[in-house]
């Protein structure tokens, strides 16, 4: 462990490269979407995986690409030793501007995703909050942010059934 926020890979032969085009303004947001949609498959397959965007050596990525695109990150995927432990979380109050009680069930069970979601060092820097029967999700500042964005946007949309936009 080198700190409480990395944990160490061993023996990870297999990964997945989110790769794409490097001209698209969302383009890590999507990676982060649609790369947590493989993320929670696998997982339900009973593999596991885990994101992995600054501690890897980028030169030795296999991952074919054109010269418009990019890699933005990996996840690595197998047969973990153990199932990983919970992440410590931010309170409810700190990630969303609403009260437990006057949360709609869908959007408890969104929210109740989104604070297990897997954020970059852990980081949780969003706030998701109700606008009529759709979230509304906005992300703080810092590095991998958006790739966070649209992993916690994908779980709470897969948990809620109701769509999570950005503002
Ligand atoms: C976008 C992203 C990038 C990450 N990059 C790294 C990384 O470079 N090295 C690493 O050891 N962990 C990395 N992680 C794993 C996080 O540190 C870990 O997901 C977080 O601490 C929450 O723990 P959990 O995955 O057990 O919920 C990354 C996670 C995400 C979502």
């Amino acid at each position: 462990m080198i700190c409480d926020q990395y944990i160490i890979i061993r023996n990870a032969v297999n990964y997945i490269a989110l790769v794409g085009n490097k001209a698209l303004a969302d383009l890590d947001e999507k990676a982060g979407y649609y790369g947590e949609k493989i993320v929670l498959e696998a997982q339900m397959l009973g593999l596991n995986t885990c994101w992995v965007a600054g501690t890897y050596g980028k030169g030795k990525c296999k991952a074919e690409k054109s010269a418009s695109e990019k890699i933005v990150c990996v996840i690595a995927i197998g047969y973990g030793e153990n199932e990983g432990s919970n992440h410590k979380s931010k309170s409810l109050e700190k990630l969303c501007a609403l009260k437990k009680d006057d949360m709609p069930t869908w959007f408890r069970n969104g929210m109740l995703a989104a604070t297990l979601a897997p954020t970059a060092l852990n980081q949780q820097k969003f706030v998701i909050d109700i606008d009529g029967q759709d979230a509304v999700i906005s992300a703080g500042k810092g590095p991998m942010t958006k790739i966070d964005l649209g992993i916690v946007r994908y779980n709470f949309e897969a948990a809620s059934g109701h769509t999570c936009r950005k503002i």
